[in-house]
């Protein structure tokens, strides 16, 4: 038996029609909103990375310092035989846990870009012998359904990528989740954490612009998908704190009054000089935030790590 599979878990056609239902809410939604899972072509993937090199962005750093100090601790307290990982995309971080599990059968990358899962499952398969890959391509946001392997569980969710979704987003997902869980099975989440405001809005407005090339970008996605006529250079990055929500909001402001067709859509939408559209939001946790929300869902925080300078945290729960 091959020890790389790929299950698709996505219809055909499944990404396409997500998209235009997004993309025609958000365009006639007031205020405007596009979400920051269409950020993720290739291109804008690309950007993501060299954002996670940037001085200015501190969370991929952080995270792996914790992951690297931690990754014994973590493997003692789940025993996991098999480690479950949402939004895979390289793989990169996750060589520290597979390092430290050493009980581990199997790996299974759950991702939504067919490719990443490919390249990054091809790699570990060779780098980690005795090891199976059972890839799934599949949205983890709306459904899921895990491939039979042996327990404990270990569910990764790395990044801060939980952020991105808003309170009652993040609710129903950690519900969900938790849904997916047997007894004995745990859940390590990474959460970046509330600090100074110069310091958040730093890490999403760099100095060298990767950021808003990055913001820019799915106005591209828009263009070549769906046959928009966005112009980018026409829009400003912005990107704000939120004190009342305790989130990072990134924008695109319009230059100038515009008109702008997306052909597949059939729609013209159009922008008031300075009017913000809304493309991501990224929130900052508190340590009893992030133990609510997880009760909240049924899961017990039972590990609460951060790095030395204490931005990010990693927390290990398990089921109640
Ligand atoms: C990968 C979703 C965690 O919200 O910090 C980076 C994406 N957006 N810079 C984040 C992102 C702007 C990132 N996550």
């Amino acid at each position: 038996m091959s020890p790389f599979l790929l299950t698709r878990t996505l219809p055909e056609g499944a990404t396409e029609a997500a998209l235009r239902t997004d993309v025609r809410e958000g365009l006639t939604g007031v205020p405007k909103t596009l979400p920051p899972k269409w950020f993720y072509d290739a291109h804008g993937s690309e950007l993501f990375e060299e954002i996670t090199e940037l001085p200015e962005y501190y969370p991929t750093r952080a995270e792996r310092e914790i992951l690297m100090a931690r990754s014994g601790e973590i493997a003692a307290a789940s025993g996991a035989r098999t480690l479950v990982e949402l939004g895979s995309g390289s793989s990169e971080k996750t060589r520290h846990l597979l390092d430290a599990l050493t009980g581990l059968r199997t790996y299974v990358p759950v991702d939504v870009s067919d490719s990443a899962l490919r390249q990054a499952g091809q790699a570990l398969t060779e780098e980690y012998p005795g090891l199976d890959v059972h890839a799934l391509l599949a949205d983890f946001t709306t459904s899921l359904t895990l491939p039979d392997t042996p327990g404990p569980r270990l569910v990764a969710f790395l990044g801060g990528t939980i952020g991105n979704l808003v309170p009652e987003e993040r609710a129903g997902f950690l519900a969900s989740l938790r849904a997916l869980l047997a007894p004995g099975d745990a859940l390590l989440l990474g959460t970046d954490l509330v600090k100074d405001e110069s310091v958040l809005v730093a890490a999403y407005d760099d100095s060298a612009g990767v950021t808003a090339a990055f913001n820019k970008n799915v106005l591209n996605v828009v263009n070549r998908e769906l046959g928009g006529d966005f112009d980018p250079e026409s829009f400003d990055h912005v990107a704000r704190w939120d004190a009342a929500h305790e989130w990072i909001e990134m924008r695109l402001r319009s230059r100038t009054a515009q008109t702008v067709k997306v052909r597949a859509l059939g729609l013209a939408v159009d922008f008031a000089e300075g009017e913000e559209m809304r493309t991501e939001v990224s929130a900052k946790f508190r340590p009893d935030g992030v133990r609510g929300e997880l009760a909240a869902a049924g899961l017990e925080l039972g590990h609460w790590w951060t790095d030395r300078a204490g931005r990010f945290a990693l927390s290990l729960s398990t089921v109640r």
